[in-house]
């Protein structure tokens, strides 16, 4: 293979230009062409002559560990419709192109494994920040934003000691519960409310919340008390998961100002989770995958997403990989609970 091409699709996640520079550098180190494709499927099937990007060693220096996607990244819904694929395919014939890359999330990786049975070979890069690929036990942008969560935490917990307030903070995860649930135990929560535990609690998630509050309003006084001591800590941090039918933040923080008279505020952290520097760990895994995702393509090998597990970097077929199930530490939800007061 000599030329090859690079993009990234799906919500835009810190790491994903990491992998990009780790493309171009290993592409070049072993005498490749790397094209950078942008805006995604859509730029590859409609707009290919405007969206090719030529990197090499002297122009892709600088996105190693920035923030967003330098290329772009959005979803394209209809890459399905066998046109549009046959329309990109023929686009990398004309530019040269005979391989690609994909960073993004499951449905990008389904877009990168049509390809390949259509004569493309495509290897997936798992990037986004909800960590809802199971294949993977991180994806490129979960450490970043988890990160970002406990730092955004830390200023509402600066606001909210200092008037005794309770915060009611809604965070991403698109359905996956690594984010409110590792991002609550990192900023120190005192309740956290995801999709897994609501057949436990009656699908009461406000009652839960004035609940976990109160139980630990409790031994915080009952240890003061036992101490002859009169600092308490009166200030909650509550973390809710995004897209959850029937449960808003404002509403639990009503309820928490209601049933136990503390004054209460709400949040929804929303983009601001998804932008910032990656972390450093989110930038190596991205130069690992990268690298790692060239190799096969050198090898003539498609059809694979390039995952981290424990510590290592490995290969699964696409099909295999979207398959696969990750359920729920649960493991980590019982330390959350264990942790609250
Ligand atoms: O998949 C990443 C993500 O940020 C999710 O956490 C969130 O639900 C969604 O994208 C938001 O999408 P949009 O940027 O299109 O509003």
């Amino acid at each position: 293979m000599k030329t090859i091409g690079v993009l990234t699709s799906g919500g835009d996640a810190p790491g994903m230009n990491s992998a990009v520079y780790s493309v171009v550098k290993t592409a070049c180190a072993n005498g490749m062409k790397v094209y950078g494709i942008k805006y995604s499927y859509w730029g590859l099937t409609f707009d290919i002559d405007n969206c090719l990007v030529d990197f090499d060693l002297n122009n892709v220096g600088d996105i190693l560990n920035k923030g967003g996607s330098y290329l772009r990244s959005m979803r394209f819904k209809d890459f399905y419709k066998e046109e549009y694929m046959q329309q990109a395919i023929a686009n990398c014939r004309a530019k040269g192109i005979e391989g690609l890359v994909v960073i993004g999330g499951d449905g990008s990786f389904r877009g990168a494994r049509d390809l390949t049975l259509r004569g493309l070979p495509c290897i997936g890069i798992p990037g986004t920040i909800d960590n809802d690929i199971p294949s993977s036990d991180f994806t490129l942008g979960y450490d970043t934003c988890l990160n970002t969560i406990m730092h955004l935490c830390e200023s509402l917990c600066d606001t909210i000691s200092s008037n005794d307030r309770c915060m009611v903070v809604e965070v991403m995860g698109n359905k996956c519960s690594d984010l409110p649930v590792n991002g609550g135990i990192a900023c120190g929560a005192t309740a956290i409310v995801v999709p897994e535990i609501m057949e436990s609690i009656n699908n009461d998630a406000a009652g839960y919340v004035v609940n976990k509050i109160r139980e630990a309003r409790d031994l915080r006084e009952k240890m003061a008390a036992e101490k002859g001591d009169k600092e308490i800590k009166k200030h909650y941090l509550i973390i809710v998961a995004e897209k959850m039918d029937g449960v808003n933040v404002a509403d639990i923080a009503k309820a928490v100002e209601k049933e136990l008279g503390i004054e209460s505020r709400s949040i929804i952290l929303g983009h601001l989770q998804r932008g910032g520097q990656p972390s450093a760990f989110d930038v190596i895994t991205g130069c690992q995958m990268g690298n790692r995702a060239v190799k096969l393509l050198m090898d003539g090998i498609g059809n694979r997403v390039v995952v981290k597990k424990g510590i290592d970097i490995v290969d699964y077929d696409i099909l295999e990989a979207l398959e696969m199930k990750s359920p729920l530490d649960m493991n980590q939800y019982k330390l959350s609970v264990e942790l609250g007061a």
